[in-house]
């Protein structure tokens, strides 16, 4: 059968081009895509808690370089059973205290947070050769952070999220829009009426992380990593192989 994709040959290297050394001879001091020529080290997490600084100059930067959803990460979860599962969601709030998202609680991972409240969270930064990697426990937000946050959708997100049963099964597109329509002549219209209340099963969750790992692309796969670790007494810093 024919290859649609040939995915041996898809290697592209880090910092200089195509290719594991690059091709426009830049030396191991020229910045990568990051436009960063300086090599990632555990003395650049610094403050209280450690990572909150470069993950927030990180994102800010992955903003500026017009990423599509700079704020998307990856979520991991585990069910009951010890299957993992992971899924994008959106990243909507960062602090001291961790990374938000806002998703249906009785949606598969809102099932597998209630069994195993235990998360990990990747924002992959491709295009700047760069990921920032979280994993911790899980909380949900308080009712007041969900009521701000669903406060500032557009009604049409609220309407949609109200509607849906996230994560089960549907018989069709035309049964959605029907549940859609449904929901919105209840609330008095699509485009304006009544406002929307927050689902009764729908909120934030806060992985609080004690594990958070910084990565920057490099020539020849030699990669920095850099990790602060949540113990006891404070965050322990540390390099890890590529
Ligand atoms: C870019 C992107 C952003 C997404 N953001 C969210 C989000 O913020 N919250 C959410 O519940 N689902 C979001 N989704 C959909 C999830 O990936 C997933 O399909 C949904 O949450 C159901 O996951 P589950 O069945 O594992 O619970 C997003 C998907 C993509 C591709």
């Amino acid at each position: 059968m024919k290859k649609l994709v040939d995915l041996p040959s898809m290697r592209v290297g880090y910092r200089a081009g195509p290719g594991e050394t690059g091709s426009d001879g830049a030396g191991d001091d020229a910045a990568g895509a990051d436009g960063v020529s300086a090599n990632l080290d555990p003395s650049w997490l610094t403050g209280d808690p450690p990572w909150l600084g470069l993950f927030e100059a990180w994102l800010a930067e992955a903003v500026l370089a017009r990423i599509p959803e700079p704020n998307a990460m990856v979520v991991g979860t585990v069910d009951a059973d010890g299957r993992p599962a992971t899924r994008t969601v959106l990243c909507k709030g960062v602090s001291e205290a961790g990374v938000v998202f806002f998703t249906g609680y009785h949606s598969q991972k809102g099932q597998a947070l209630a069994a195993v409240p235990y998360a990990s969270a990747t924002f992959p930064w491709i295009a700047l050769e760069r990921q920032v990697h979280f994993r911790g426990p899980v909380v949900k937000v308080s009712p007041e952070e969900t009521l701000a946050y669903w406060n500032s959708r557009p009604r049409g997100s609220q309407l949609s999220a109200y509607a849906s049963a996230q994560s089960r099964p549907i018989a069709s597109r035309t049964a959605l829009e029907a549940a859609a329509a449904a929901t919105a002549e209840q609330f008095g219209g699509a485009d304006a009426g009544e406002p929307v209340p927050v689902p009764e099963n729908w909120g934030g969750y806060r992985i609080e992380p004690e594990v958070v790992e910084f990565w920057q692309g490099r020539a020849n796969r030699l990669h920095n990593r850099a990790r602060a670790v949540r113990t006891t007494d404070g965050w322990r810093l540390e390099r890890l192989q590529p």
